[in-house]
C-alpha cells in the first residue's frame, strides 16, 4: 500500500462546532465510546449482534437516490446489492466450513490475517475486504446537506449527518494538524485517489497505535487493516463505483465525494483511536437500527 503524510506546517483552531443533533445521543454513542485494548481478545469478537458469519448486507441508512446528484441512484443500488453482495457471497462460501473462524468480526479477521490457513488467505484477503470497506464505505458517506464542511450564516460548521456520530472538531484538529489545512488533505486525497492504478481505494487513516494520520492507497480490496491502520475516511475508485455516471471521469467523481462525506461518522471512527477495537462497522449500522427503532416505538 501507498502511504504520504506531511510533517505539520499549522495549526489551526477552528470555531466550536455546535453539537449536531441530540438524536446522536439518544443512540446511544456511550455503547461505543469505551476503548478496547489494542491487543485483541475475546471481548473483540463473537458478541451478539456483532457482524459475524454469515455476513449480511448492512442497512445501508439513506435511499439509492439519496446522494444525488453526486452519486446516481443506478449506482448505489447496483453497487450495494451486486457488488457488495458479491462480496458476502464469496466471504461466506469460503468459511462454511471453517467453524473456528466463523466468530470473528470482518475486521478482525483482516487485521490477523497471516494467522488464517494459507490456501484462504487471498479469498478472504479480497472478499472479507470488499465486505469490510463497502460497509465502512457506506458509513461514511451520507446525503448532503451542503457543501462539507461549510459555514452557516451563523459562522457554525454544517457537516452531512446519517444517524450517529461525533463532533468532528478533534479530527478536523488533527487534519489541520497533519496536513496544514482540511483543504491541503483534500487535494492530496484526491491526487492520491487520482493515481490510483486499476481498481482500489484511496484512505484516511489513524495507526492503530499512535493515532497519527496518513493518507494511504490501496489495490483490488485490501483493507488498511491489513496494515494495522484505522480508516477514518475512504474513497472506492473501482470503476463500479462511478462509471455509469461519470465514466473515464474519476476526477469529477473524487470532487464530488466531498459533497458527501458524513464527517460526523469519520469523528466517531476518529475518536476511538488509538487503539480501536475490531468491532465491524456494520455491527453500528445494526445497533444504529435497532436503537432508532426502539426510540420511535417509544414516541
Ligand atoms: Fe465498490
Amino acid at each position: 500500500m501507498g502511504r504520504m503524510n506531511t510533517e505539520p506546517t499549522q495549526i489551526t483552531r477552528r470555531d466550536a462546532l455546535k453539537t449536531l443533533g441530540a438524536s446522536a445521543a439518544l443512540l446511544g454513542l456511550n455503547l461505543f465510546a469505551s476503548k478496547l485494548s489494542a491487543a485483541p481478545s475475546s471481548a473483540d469478537v463473537g458478541k451478539p449482534g456483532v457482524d459475524v458469519y454469515p455476513f449480511a448486507l448492512p442497512p445501508l441508512g439513506y435511499a439509492f437516490n439519496a446522494l444525488e446528484p453526486h452519486i446516481d441512484a443506478r449506482t448505489m443500488e447496483i453497487h450495494y446489492t451486486k457488488h457488495h453482495q458479491a462480496y458476502i457471497d464469496n466471504a461466506n462460501k469460503a468459511l462454511a466450513s471453517r467453524r473456528a473462524l466463523q466468530n470473528m468480526a470482518p475486521e478482525y479477521l483482516l487485521a490477523k490475517l497471516d494467522t488464517v490457513p494459507e490456501p484462504l488467505r487471498t479469498t478472504l484477503r479480497n472478499n472479507v475486504g470488499g465486505h469490510a470497506n463497502h460497509a465502512f464505505f457506506w458509513e461514511i458517506i451520507a446525503p448532503a446537506k451542503s457543501p462539507a464542511p461549510a459555514r452557516s450564516e451563523e459562522g457554525e460548521l454544517v457537516v452531512n449527518d446519517s444517524g450517529m456520530g461525533k463532533d468532528p472538531k478533534p479530527l478536523f484538529d488533527a487534519i489541520d494538524e497533519t496536513f496544514g489545512s482540511l483543504d491541503a488533505f483534500k487535494k492530496q486525497f484526491g491526487d492520491a485517489a487520482a493515481k490510483v492504478f486499476g481498481s482500489g481505494w484511496t484512505w484516511l487513516v489513524a495507526s492503530r497505535a499512535t493515532g497519527k494520520l496518513a493518507i494511504t492507497t490501496s489495490g483490488n480490496q485490501d483493507s488498511p487493516l491489513l496494515t494495522n491502520d484505522i480508516p477514518l475516511l475512504g474513497l472506492d475508485v473501482w470503476e463500479h463505483a462511478y462509471y455509469l455516471k461519470y465514466q473515464n471521469r474519476r476526477a469529477d467523481y473524487i470532487a464530488a465525494f466531498w459533497e458527501i462525506v458524513n464527517w460526523r461518522r469519520c469523528g466517531m471512527f476518529y475518536s476511538r483511536t488509538p487503539g480501536a477495537p475490531f468491532l465491524g462497522v456494520s455491527h453500528f449500522a445494526q445497533e444504529e437500527a435497532k436503537m432508532t427503532k426502539m426510540i420511535k416505538s417509544r414516541s
